[in-house]
């Protein structure tokens, strides 16, 4: 077991101890490598994705199907972890509420706003670069918490117990996380998410750590195939470009093999849709 296994979090202040910053500290956990390697491992990392529209499997039918799944109309959404924002605009164009998207990551936030001005969304949608560890937006604000693959860079269990006190009571939380899919995955997807995501689980075990952070699980389904296939294709396409270049990239060679996992076992995890609202 390593320390990032056994307490996440003391991981995470040693990390910074080791003069890591936060945004540093939790993408070394959130992308479980060898810290001594981390500076090239992210540039390479970035590299990959900076080009990719996508950087988790989203697509706009399953944004408007967990939308559709909310039972009142918001007025105020907290977005965490928004990317370049294809799920905000979904959402914008779904809803007429004030949408506050929030990502560390500057360069995709300059994406969203160039989005945003095309969609002529200035008056609903705003875009800040903070920290998913650091909203101090107050309590009882929003009326919806939208987070697609962005709680487990915290912590699903941190993450539902550090936002739930922003949302207004009824309100709703919808996240989407990687799940086990099956009681018996092979043993290649249990050793590759043993080290690339350890606190993957079952839907039943969210189910409760849900419900113990003081929310009902109203709903929850499977993203499509589809929905993977749009995020992982040009994934692949770009780390084979680059490939070429860096033919000893470490991290473009654990994207190529999370890809190939994909392709080969998709099935026995996948992204999940969680829709549950504050009690
Ligand atoms: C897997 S991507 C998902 C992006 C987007 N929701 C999507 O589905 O395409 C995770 C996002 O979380 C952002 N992120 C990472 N650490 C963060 C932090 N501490 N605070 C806010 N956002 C963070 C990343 O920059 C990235 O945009």
């Amino acid at each position: 077991m390593t320390l990032s296994e056994i307490a996440p979090d003391a991981h995470i202040d040693w990390l910074k101890i080791q003069g890591f910053d936060e945004k540093q500290a939790l993408r070394v956990k959130w992308l479980s490598k060898d810290m001594n390697e981390h500076e090239t491992y992210m540039q390479d990392f970035m590299e990959v994705f900076e080009t990719l529209e996508l950087w988790g499997p989203s697509s706009k039918e399953d944004t408007s199907k967990a939308y559709s799944l909310l039972t009142s109309h918001p007025t105020h959404i907290l977005e965490i972890g928004c990317g370049k924002g294809n799920s905000t605009i979904t959402l914008a164009n779904l809803s007429k509420a004030k949408i506050i998207a929030i990502d560390n990551e500057q360069s995709a936030l300059v994406q969203l706003q160039l989005k945003i001005k095309q969609h002529n969304l200035k008056g609903s949608v705003s875009a800040q670069c903070m920290s998913m560890t650091e909203l101090n937006f107050g309590a009882d604000k929003f009326d919806v918490i939208w987070a697609e693959a962005s709680a487990y860079i915290m912590g699903v269990e941190k993450a539902l117990a550090n936002w739930q006190p922003l949302l207004k009571t009824h309100g709703f939380i919808v996240f989407s996380d990687l799940v086990w899919l099956t009681d018996n995955p092979s043993q290649d997807s249990i050793e590759h998410w043993k080290n690339d995501y350890p606190d993957i689980q079952t839907i039943s075990t969210r189910k409760s750590q849900i419900e113990q952070a003081g929310f009902e699980l109203k709903h929850t389904f499977t993203v499509s195939e589809q929905t993977w296939q749009s995020y992982y294709q040009p994934l692949e396409k770009r780390a084979n470009e680059l490939a070429s270049e860096r033919v000893n990239s470490q991290a473009i060679l654990d994207i190529k093999n999370e890809v190939n996992l994909y392709k080969s076992r998709l099935g026995e995890f996948g992204y999940q849709f969680f829709i549950a609202q504050k009690k």
